[in-house]
């Protein structure tokens, strides 16, 4: 497997994913590669070095590999002041790395923010149950067999983190892991109930995961519910609007005949 070559690259649910091998090592970036990014994001990944600089380039290629796929024009990929790439208005993207695989998730903003995250499965840390979980979440792993409990934390950890590169657009404040209810379902997508802390919202979140070997790929993807529309009047039927013009017509009120027991004065007749 070439470094910073593409893994995968497909058509999800909720835009275009593509996957970049990173080599496992802190060695600068080869100039080849850094060739392929735009010059102002060049410019950027040499102020990093280190595994920084690895994954920092890794997600711009894959987010670049997944705008790619979407026939774009792409414009440098930089970050804004909380640390999301920064996108066209008109596209959300996310980006997640760890170790050796980088992976960018774009879509289409019309259709809502997205978020992606991707987590180890080893080693197992379930000592990070309590700070990352609600206690309902907590009772479901508890009463999984011991062997499937380190699974079922680090998907609902990944969801969380994956929800608030989501939800962040929207609410442009630190999300904590307790404001988000993740419970996953065996279709491999995950019902996500947020209790946010300063009452935003409200939005609608939709959450699914992929197991990837050795590792949990999850995606988000936030939106506001669709204004509701003015609710329509009710066309009168024919013979009614008759009546009311016949009403009209001999000087009695138009509400009468809509408001059948109420006489002209709009008192209640007797
Ligand atoms: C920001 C955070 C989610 C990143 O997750 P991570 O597992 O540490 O690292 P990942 O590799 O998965 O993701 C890193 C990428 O996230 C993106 N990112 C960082 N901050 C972001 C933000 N505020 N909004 C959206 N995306 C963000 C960046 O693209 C970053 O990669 P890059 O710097 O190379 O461009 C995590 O560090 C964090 O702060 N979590 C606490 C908040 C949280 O998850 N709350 C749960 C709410 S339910």
């Amino acid at each position: 497997m070439n470094p910073f070559s593409a893994a995968f690259q497909r058509a999800v649910h909720f835009g275009y994913l593509a996957a970049v091998h990173l080599p496992d090592s802190k060695e600068p970036v080869p100039e080849a590669v850094l060739a392929q990014l735009d010059d102002a994001e060049r410019e950027h990944a040499l102020t990093l070095s280190g595994y920084r600089q690895v994954d920092w380039v890794g997600g711009r290629l894959a987010l670049r590999g997944a705008l790619g796929a979407m026939d774009r024009q792409t414009p440098p990929l930089l970050v804004n002041n909380w640390g999301a790439p920064v996108l066209p208005d008109n596209l959300a993207g996310s980006i997640s790395h760890k170790r050796t695989l980088a992976v960018g998730l774009v879509a289409r903003s019309r259709h809502g923010s997205v978020g992606i995250d991707l987590e180890d499965l080893s080693p197992p840390r379930e000592r990070i149950a309590p700070r990352v979980l609600l206690p309902e979440e907590l009772a479901a792993v508890e009463a999984l067999p011991p062997e499937r409990r380190w699974t079922a934390i680090v998907l609902r950890f990944s969801m969380k983190e994956a929800i608030y590169k989501a939800l962040h657009p929207f609410v442009h404040r630190y999300v904590d892991f307790k404001e988000a209810l993740v419970t996953p379902d065996v279709d491999c997508t995950a019902d996500v109930q947020l209790r946010l802390a300063k009452g935003e919202g409200p939005f609608r979140v939709e959450a699914r995961y992929t197991w990837l070997p050795g590792r949990v790929l999850t995606q988000v993807r936030i939106r506001e519910p669709r204004p509701s529309r003015p609710r329509r009047r009710k066309k009168r039927k024919h013979s009614e609007h008759r009546q009311a013009e016949r009403s009209a017509e001999q000087g009695g009120a138009v509400a009468n005949s809509a408001a059948p027991g109420t006489n002209v004065d709009g008192d209640e007749s007797v």
